[in-house]
């Protein structure tokens, strides 16, 4: 079912289309960086034409093309779709089947998580060294959010030696992150089955300990209240929540804006100490922090230092350090 590719695509040169000389500049750019870090995904083109409302992200030697669609048409228009598979096949020399078209909906909020397909076609896809399985048939989403690359670099410098929890951790790559730096162990809280199976593997793909890399399919708040009773106590806890969250599974619905301050004290328990964080991370474009929290807490925003080279998108996610006053 899986198999590996740390091919970087030879490429064409120079095209007299805007969109295909950004992403052939792009494309060079990080192909040199990509060598030296051991990574071979990166976002090769993000909006920075307005006639091409397009991201498009490079894993492995697939593109995924994300379509932010419009109030009036979710559809992509035929002339957009023409334009990039051509200039894709052109500079790539790619097929048909190495291109996977998302639609962003503007309004969409939970029908963001619904499942597109069931073809279980996963490839691996490296970053800084850590092996990622990918889908891009599948789900809206990856397996690898690529805005969070220098948040996972930012933790995994201070996560040697350390207990890191990580809330709401989809396929787990912060904690895999901190596993490869050698944290003493990590704990990774989802409430889907598909995902905590994903992370699983990905765990297992790069031979790490399962037994000190925990995973834990369950709703953050109630692991939260479990945790504190058995009386954990973490160095790193990582919270990067959906902007709503609605299931069977959980009592209440959790939306950001409103109940980020709950989550971040009900956390704040089980930190070990005053040197102890929280990192907490929301793709909320009106998120403000709860002021109150100011009261027991040093909040450092730490936003601009975690938007990686080549997104345009500069609130894509917001970021903060959180630690006892
Ligand atoms: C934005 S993603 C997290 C991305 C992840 N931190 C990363 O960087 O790869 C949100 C995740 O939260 C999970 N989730 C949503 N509501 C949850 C809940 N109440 N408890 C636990 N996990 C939840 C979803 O299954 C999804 O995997």
């Amino acid at each position: 079912m899986y198999f590996a590719s740390m091919e970087l695509l030879e490429i064409k040169n120079t095209f007299d289309h805007p969109l295909l000389n950004r992403m052939v500049k792009n494309y060079r750019h990080f192909r040199k960086q990509s060598k030296k870090t051991e990574s071979d995904c990166f976002r090769v083109y993000d909006r920075d034409i307005p006639e091409f409302p397009l991201s498009i992200d490079y894993y492995a030697g697939k593109f995924q093309v994300q379509y932010y669609s419009n109030e009036e048409s979710e559809d992509v228009p035929d002339d957009l779709t023409e334009a990039v598979e051509t200039g894709l096949k052109t500079i790539f020399g790619i097929g048909n089947g190495d291109i996977f078209w998302k639609i962003r909906k503007k309004r969409a909020l939970l029908e963001q998580y619904e499942k597109m397909s069931d073809s279980k076609d996963y490839f691996i896809s490296k970053e800084n060294g850590i092996s990622f399985y990918i889908n891009l048939k599948d789900y809206l989403d990856s397996g690898l959010f690529l805005d969070h690359r220098p948040s996972r670099e930012f933790i995994a410098h201070q996560a040697a030696s350390k207990a890191v929890l990580n809330l709401y951790s989809y396929t787990a790559s912060f904690s895999l992150y901190c596993a490869q730096a050698g944290a003493s162990g990590t704990v990774s809280v989802d409430m889907s089955n598909t995902y905590t199976d994903w992370a699983r593997e990905n765990f297992i793909l790069n031979g790490f300990d399962i037994k000190k890399n925990i995973l834990v399919r369950e709703d953050c708040a109630k692991y939260l209240k479990q945790a504190h009773d058995r009386r954990e106590r973490y160095d790193i806890i990582i919270i990067d929540p959906p902007t709503i969250s609605r299931s069977k599974k959980m009592d209440e619905m959790f939306d950001v804006n409103t109940d980020h301050s709950n989550l971040i004290l009900s956390a704040s328990k089980l930190l070990r100490s005053n040197e102890s964080i929280i990192f907490f991370s929301t793709n909320s474009r009106k998120f403000k922090m709860d002021e109150e929290l100011n009261g027991k807490f040093k909040i450092e925003d730490i936003s601009h230092r975690t938007i990686p080279e080549g997104f345009r998108d500069k609130k894509i996610h917001k970021v903060y350090i959180i630690k006892f006053k």
